[in-house]
């Protein structure tokens, strides 16, 4: 398995203590979600996927079903598969079922979820070359020498777009554009615009799986990084913002009290929060305006029946 860029457990520890410093510094004061996923927020996510209320992975599966010949259909025969923020590649084997691929490269931020992902993979499709690349695929990731020369198709389920914000999303889908290659597929999950009635039971489930997933950043904190927080002391929060249309989750202060950290102090008074995941929904052609805005030709959308959830295949130009 390949780690890109090839940094220290020290070296790591330190990018997350220095992101976490100036997060918690700034006003308002925020998160990245990336860190979300350590071993427990990984499986934290895969439970939320099964949740009632979490319509977007069920929904795109029934999608990515439906029309797996299509999508397949699209894509050069005998590509390799760039998948970004991978987790449990469930999604993937309805393509790599369908299509023809000679390799499979999955990226990732976790590798606890991409490390059983490729062993069940390798076991399904023996015939395919697995390559998997812990990395952060905002920033640059050298690909496997062995996938050299094969055409490259991209996919990005699950609406991970949506946790960037749109000039965030564009510059992310720049780069993809720039590592797959002029007339390269790229096959994206998009969640839609809805109502806050669907919304924010989503994002704020009955069994408390989600508040758990977010309240997770704070253990990673004491964890890793040995901060002394009253984790008890923060609430889960799941806010519909119809100005920006995106989902926003916070941990909100529940009494007064002062995060120590990496040796700062950071003095929080009863309800304020800190701003830890955006979730963008889109409305029909706005994507396609930010797709084309980043150099993507949109093609082909497959839309649920309900209308809840997309899956576009763009071109890079
Ligand atoms: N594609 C899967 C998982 C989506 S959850 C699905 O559709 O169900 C988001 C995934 O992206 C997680 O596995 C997380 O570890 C990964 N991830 C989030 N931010 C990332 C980043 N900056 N770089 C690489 N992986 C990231
Ligand atoms: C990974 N990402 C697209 C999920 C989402 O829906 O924004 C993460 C998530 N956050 C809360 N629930 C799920």
């Amino acid at each position: 398995m390949v780690r890109f860029p090839e940094l220290t457990f020290d070296e790591r520890l330190g990018e997350f203590a220095e992101d976490v410093v100036a997060g918690l510094a700034s006003r308002p004061r925020t998160l990245p979600c990336k860190y979300f996923y350590d071993a427990r927020g990984s499986d934290l996510f895969e439970a939320i996927t099964e949740l009632p209320e979490y319509y977007p992975t069920r929904t795109e599966i029934g999608i990515l079903r439906d029309h797996a010949r299509d999508i397949c259909g699209e894509l050069a025969p005998g590509s390799a598969l760039i998948e970004y923020g991978s987790g449990s590649s469930l999604k993937t084997e309805i393509l790599l079922s369908a299509g023809d691929f000679a390799a499979y490269a999955p990226i990732d931020i976790s590798p606890s979820a991409i490390e059983g992902a490729a062993r069940r993979l390798r076991a399904r499709f023996p015939s395919l070359r697995v390559e998997p690349v812990v990395a952060d695929f905002v920033g640059e990731v050298v690909l496997p020498k062995s996938l050299d020369g094969l055409p490259r198709a991209g996919f990005f389920p699950g609406s991970t777009i949506g946790n960037f914000d749109p000039a965030d999303a564009r510059a992310l889908l720049r780069r993809m554009a720039r590592q797959l290659g002029p007339g390269a597929k790229l096959v994206i999950g998009v969640d839609l615009r809805k109502s806050a009635d669907i919304l924010v039971p989503a994002y704020d489930d009955a069994q408390g799986v989600t508040a758990a997933f977010n309240l997770n950043l704070l253990h990673r904190l004491e964890n890793e990084l040995g901060a002394e927080i009253d984790v008890d002391g923060f609430a889960h929060r799941a806010i519909w913002n119809p100005r920006e249309s995106r989902i926003e989750m916070h941990l909100e202060a529940t009494r007064p009290q002062t995060i120590r950290v990496a040796g700062h102090d950071f003095r929080f008074a009863a309800g304020e929060t800190i701003h830890t995941e955006n979730s963008h929904k889109y409305g029909a052609s706005d994507f396609d305006d930010l797709a084309r805005s980043a150099g993507w030709r949109p093609g082909e959308t497959f839309v649920d029946a309900n209308g809840l959830f997309s899956v576009r295949v763009l071109e890079a130009r």
